[in-house]
């Protein structure tokens, strides 16, 4: 363009002797950069041109797949009704600036929605010609949209043994978002190798107990925050009970406690019993049953981190134990499905106090008092001695 223009200028120019003044083309110069936002956003659109004239049109249309060019701007004008879409701000704003000859339009797109995603391109209209010969160049807008899982329907999954199921977890947002499922505790998940799995659909077939737990989808792409989604697994099963420790000692007669403790699973929800073996004196030859009073204290705790998900931790705390309390208990769940009476827990006796309760000078400290007490008047003795 330039080139011919300036040949013809001198062609002229030698027969005219310089007084043509050429007319340069108009062009759009320099590329349109991408632009990538997120939704809710402001989007600009740079379209620069050289050497408009009267007569020449810069506009900015949106090349949608439906209308095909849809025209939002020509020249500092908005085309397109232009509604207020947030508070001071309208959908499309232009911006003229004009720098060393160059002219920018900036086209300025406000609260961005998946809509506005898509192919924008500004073109010089020049009356007069056809449209094969204006100057154009094509910008894209990328309009990023945050994760949003849409298939939250079950949040409680409750299966028996050997039952199947297929948890599902489906995403929208820009781009498709990665979809992972991963156990909440970090652990493998049943049926895999590994501790995540990159798919929509994460089958559990034929449960164990060993399967219970939580469940999360984590839909990503990138762009701030990803969706989550948390499934709990209960898968019903018959109790178990395990002894924290086996034996427990504590000394007799001194206002001292003892705690014994049971930790149990089950689903549903066990009830807990704690039973006492009768010592040769009480001569009963049934186990007793426990309950919480003034002797026996049974408490259940909750929120434990060291617990497993449907696990509880259970105490049952004698107090001052006496000549009558060393002997056997047991600690029994129940549920409809069964019921465990494995664990066995032993008081015996001990001399000193045991446990993290005892008093800090304990047993002797009313003789280690006197023993101090004595030492300080021979000190007092021996210093007046002295004098
Ligand atoms: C668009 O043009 C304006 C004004 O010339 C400039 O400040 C801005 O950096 C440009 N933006 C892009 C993306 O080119
Ligand atoms: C289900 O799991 C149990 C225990 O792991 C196994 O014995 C049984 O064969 C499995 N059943 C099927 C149908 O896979
Ligand atoms: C999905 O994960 C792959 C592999 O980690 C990664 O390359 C890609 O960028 C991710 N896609 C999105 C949308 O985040």
């Amino acid at each position: 363009m330039f080139k011919s223009c300036w040949i013809i200028a001198a062609v002229v120019a030698v027969h005219l002797i310089g007084t043509v003044k050429c007319q340069l083309d108009p062009e759009i110069v320099d590329e349109i950069i991408p632009e990538v936002t997120s939704q809710g956003g402001q989007a600009k659109l740079n379209c620069t041109v050289v050497n408009k004239q009267d007569g020449h049109t810069v506009i900015w249309t949106f090349l949608d797949s439906k209308s095909g060019g849809e025209i939002i701007t020509n020249d500092e004008n908005i085309f397109v009704e232009n509604k207020v879409c947030k508070e001071g701000s309208k959908k499309y704003e232009l911006a003229k600036r004009e720098f060393n000859k160059r002219i920018t339009y900036m086209l300025v797109i406000n609260c961005l929605e998946v809509v506005d995603y898509g192919y924008y391109k500004c073109y010089i209209q020049i009356r007069g010609t056809g449209s094969a010969s204006w100057p154009s160049k094509i910008g894209h807008l990328i309009v990023q949209v945050p994760p949003t899982i849409t298939s939250k329907n079950v949040a409680v999954l409750q299966l028996d043994v050997g039952h199947s199921h297929n948890l599902e977890c489906s995403a929208t947002g820009v781009p498709a978002p990665n979809i992972t499922w991963v156990r909440s505790d970090g652990g493998l998940l049943p049926g895999f190798d590994g501790a995540q799995l990159r798919n929509t659909v994460l089958p559990l077939k034929n449960v164990t107990k060993e399967d219970r737990g939580l469940y999360k989808c984590i839909a990503d792409n990138q762009v701030r925050p990803p969706d989550v989604y948390l499934v709990s697994l209960s898968v019903f099963f018959k109790p178990e009970t395990l002894a924290v420790q086996d034996t427990v000692g504590q000394a007799q007669n001194r206002q001292f406690d003892a705690k014994l403790e049971c930790r149990v699973s089950g689903y549903p929800e066990p009830e807990v019993v704690w039973y006492k073996e009768p010592t040769r004196s009480e001569g009963n030859t049934q186990l007793m049953q426990l309950n919480d009073n003034e002797k026996y204290e049974i408490t259940k705790l909750i929120a434990t981190t060291t617990l497993r998900f449907q696990e509880a931790w259970y105490v049952l705390r004698i107090k001052n134990v006496e000549a009558n309390d060393y002997t056997k208990y047991y600690c029994v769940a129940r549920n409809r499905i069964g019921e465990d009476r494995q664990t066995i827990i032993e008081l015996f006796e001990t001399m000193e106090c045991q446990g993290a309760n005892c008093p800090s000078f304990e047993a002797q400290g009313a003789s280690a008092i006197s023993v101090s007490l004595l030492a300080t008047v021979a000190m007092v003795t021996l210093a007046k001695l002295m004098l």
